[in-house]
């Protein structure tokens, strides 16, 4: 084939979409500036509801490279059985890989290992949320220097296309799903957002 042909097809086959997620469209929100500070107090109330919550908490846990067991479907809060270290890779590469268990279709098996991705993995050390308060997590989401470098509007469009974030919604097994719902959480960060990401004293 000659090369020009072969260049020709390769931008064709890369042109094509991706294998469609769940994805979500985000919504614009309300224009910044225009959501009073009560309201977008209240709306980082609902917020804190969810990071908190054990579907996102049990990943988020900062600098220990330990998963956490928490939430009414394991009856006590422990770090994850079987000594598991995610280790600095946060992927447990150094000793047994998450994607050892965490891996193909979730189930609705009691305490089978959810599986979203190939990629199920600890939270980065900077997203520390297990076990901290509405205060410390509020002022983490809204630094850049710990969130990623995101602008509000941009952790709302990464959580709208995050597989993790779906499944905290439709967790399997017993497993409570995190308050409300996808939707709803990524309009609340647009509203803490346009009124300035305020954070309770
Ligand atoms: C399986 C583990 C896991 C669970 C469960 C989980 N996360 Fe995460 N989270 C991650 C990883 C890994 C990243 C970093 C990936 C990235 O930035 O693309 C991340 C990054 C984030 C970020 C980016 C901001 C930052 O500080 O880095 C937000 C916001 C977030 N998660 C929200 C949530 C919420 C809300 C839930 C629950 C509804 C949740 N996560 C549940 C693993 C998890
Ligand atoms: C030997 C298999 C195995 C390995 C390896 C493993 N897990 Fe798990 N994991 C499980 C099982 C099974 C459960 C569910 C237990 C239950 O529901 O009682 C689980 C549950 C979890 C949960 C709780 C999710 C929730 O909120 O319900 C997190 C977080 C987690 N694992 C993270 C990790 C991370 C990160 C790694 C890699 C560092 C890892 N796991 C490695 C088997 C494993």
């Amino acid at each position: 084939m000659r090369p020009v042909l072969i260049k020709v097809l390769l931008a064709v086959v890369m042109s094509l979409p991706l294998p469609a997620l769940a994805e979500i469209a985000v919504p614009d929100g309300p224009k910044a500036g225009t959501v009073a500070r009560k309201e977008g107090l209240e709306a980082w109330e609902r917020m804190f509801a969810v990071v908190s919550h054990p579907r996102c908490a049990n990943c988020h846990v900062g600098p220990s490279d330990r998963p956490m067991w928490s939430g009414e479907s394991y009856g006590r809060t422990r770090p994850h059985g079987m000594n598991i270290r995610a280790g600095e890779s946060r992927i447990g590469a150094e000793t047994l890989p998450c994607a050892t268990c965490h891996i193909g279709e979730n189930s609705d098996v009691a305490h089978s290992a959810p599986a979203v991705a190939d990629d199920w993995r600890l939270a980065p050390v900077e997203a520390n949320w297990f076990g901290q308060s509405a205060q410390t997590i509020c002022n983490q989401l809204r630094d850049p220097e710990l969130n990623g470098d995101r602008h509000y509007t941009e952790i709302a469009e990464h959580l709208g296309h995050d597989v993790i974030l779906h499944w905290a919604w439709d967790p399997g097994g017993t497993r409570e799903p995190a308050p409300g719902t996808l939707e709803a959480h990524i309009e609340d960060i647009l509203i803490w957002g346009a009124a300035g990401m305020p954070c309770p004293e």
